[in-house]
């Protein structure tokens, strides 16, 4: 046997044990919106600690934060080989409408080569990927050409909101040569990516008042404003007949996709037949831009949710006092949150009828993410790739967001590379998520291999400065 194959089947042997991990780990319901799941997002975190010692670190703790707690874990071979820090979350999104599931949401189903439930793609199987990839290295040489550290949020999916401070306090023991972020994906099964730009998120609430207390709608109907009638006017404005947003100086720090940009989204394959089918989605957005554009390097306006009025069985016949709506932007480069919200709500409070009471407030918001492809630490990630893949690497981009990824990057000064094996079709955050194994199988083999590629490497091949300038703003 090669000193990869040796690897390479140690690796293979952890793969029934990865599924095992995963299956008791979904069954935990980490739901980190809202309070209802606090007690099981803690318990998901002494999960990940246990498990985190017994695949081979030697250190884990669960760090508490004003929200979710995380988890760290390390194993420090040896001060003079290069430190990787893994980033990934191990709170997961609310699973309702529950009906829609094929089976319970937190009892993973394996079926046809998948695993279906909350988590197992975003993002507790990427962990899994890796505290497995760390147990087959270990089983196949003993000890790592590198120092792992893992730090797992608890928070991600309900904004980071801690996630910044706590990289602050706990500076030095995160300290590393390269972060690498698995919570994306790839095009397709044999289209091996590494992501290397994210959308940022800016979230808000939009509440409209027409009245003090909800009214009979015969004794008012005709005579007054209806709240549900003036949001759904005002969100009705946010974008024009060609798909643009509406809102004056949105566009205004929009730097648009160059010629070059814009080859690079064409090259990658994407059938958009196929995207439309998967959800039965209809497709629609801005003119002027391909749907592989639109949905990673242009800017959008979303409604999340949005309320008002009787919602129960039958008739009431009633005009409600208020409405209510849920709404996001993704941002790309150079936009902020801050300035983003100055105008939304400018043209919000512009566009509301006189005498209608509105408040807007943000939820949350995260920036988005545009990481130099020169950097060493990502060339050798996309070698790895390939090889296992069998495929040439690309480089995509992704219409997501992972606030705390820019925050790695400013608070650790480490350059990150965006390493995951998600699919398309996962349907993260909706109802029958899914993984594909092989994509964590194939996974854990480009992760073992990247370990021994870094450690080759070694602190100073990491450091080496890119080879030209990168081509947008640093991460
Ligand atoms: N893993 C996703 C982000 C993602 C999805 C990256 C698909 C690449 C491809 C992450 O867990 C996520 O859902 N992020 C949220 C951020 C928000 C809650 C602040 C998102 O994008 O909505
Ligand atoms: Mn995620
Ligand atoms: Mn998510």
């Amino acid at each position: 046997m090669s000193p990869t194959d040796d690897l390479a089947s140690a690796i293979h042997s952890r793969e029934r044990a990865l599924v095992d991990t995963l299956t008791r780990w979904v069954a935990i319901p980490s739901i980190s919106t809202g309070t209802e799941h606090t007690a099981e997002v803690r318990r998901s975190a002494e999960f990940l600690r246990q498990e985190a010692l017994e695949a081979g670190f030697t250190v884990a703790e669960v760090w508490a934060t004003a929200g979710h707690p995380a988890v760290f874990a390390e194993r420090i071979e040896d001060l003079s080989l290069p430190t990787v820090l893994v980033y990934g979350h191990h709170d997961v999104q609310p699973v309702d409408p529950v009906v829609e599931w094929e089976k319970a949401p937190f009892e993973a189903l394996e079926k046809d080569g998948q695993l279906l439930g909350r988590g197992t793609a975003d993002d507790k199987g990427h962990l899994v990927m890796h505290l497995e990839a760390l147990r087959g290295y270990l089983q196949a040489r003993g000890k790592l050409p590198i120092n792992l550290k893992l730090i797992a949020e608890g928070e991600e999916e309900d904004g980071s909101e801690h996630f910044q401070q706590l990289l602050i306090d706990h500076r030095d023991q995160l300290q590393a040569d390269v972060a690498v972020i698995s919570d994306t994906g790839m095009p397709a099964e044999n289209l091996p990516a590494l992501t290397v730009s994210l959308r940022g998120l800016a979230y808000w609430e939009l509440r409209v008042e027409t009245a003090s207390t909800d009214l009979h709608s015969g004794v008012y109907g005709g005579a007054v404003l209806n709240p549900i009638t003036v949001l759904a006017e005002m969100v009705a404005k946010l974008h024009d007949a060609d798909g643009r947003i509406a809102v004056p100086g949105f566009y205004d720090d929009v730097v648009a996709p160059s010629q070059a940009e814009r080859a690079e989204i064409a090259a990658v394959p994407f059938d958009e037949r196929e995207f439309a089918a998967q959800a039965n989605v209809v497709l629609g957005g801005e003119s002027g831009f391909t749907t592989a554009e639109r949905r990673t390097v242009r800017p959008t306006m979303e409604l999340c949710g949005i309320w008002g009025g009787y919602q129960g069985e039958g008739s009431k016949t009633v005009i409600p006092a208020r409405a209510a709506a849920k709404l996001s932007t993704r941002m790309v480069p150079n936009q902020a949150a801050e300035r983003v919200t100055e105008v939304v709500e400018a043209f919000l409070r512009h566009i509301t009828p006189p005498g209608v009471r509105i408040e807007f407030e943000m939820i949350s918001n995260g920036r988005w993410v545009v990481s130099p492809t020169q950097n060493p630490a990502v060339g050798a990630a996309a070698d790895v790739l390939a090889e296992v893949w069998g495929e040439k690497t690309r480089y995509i981009r992704e219409g997501g967001s992972i606030p705390p990824v820019v925050s790695i990057a400013e608070e650790l000064a480490v350059p990150c590379v965006l390493l995951g094996v998600g699919l398309p079709g996962d349907r993260i955050h909706a109802p029958n998520e899914r993984v594909v194994l092989n994509q964590l199988f194939r996974g854990m083999q480009a992760v073992g291999r990247l370990w021994e590629r870094y450690g080759e490497m070694g602190k100073a091949g990491l450091s080496a400065p890119p080879e030209s300038p990168a081509p947008g703003p640093p991460v």
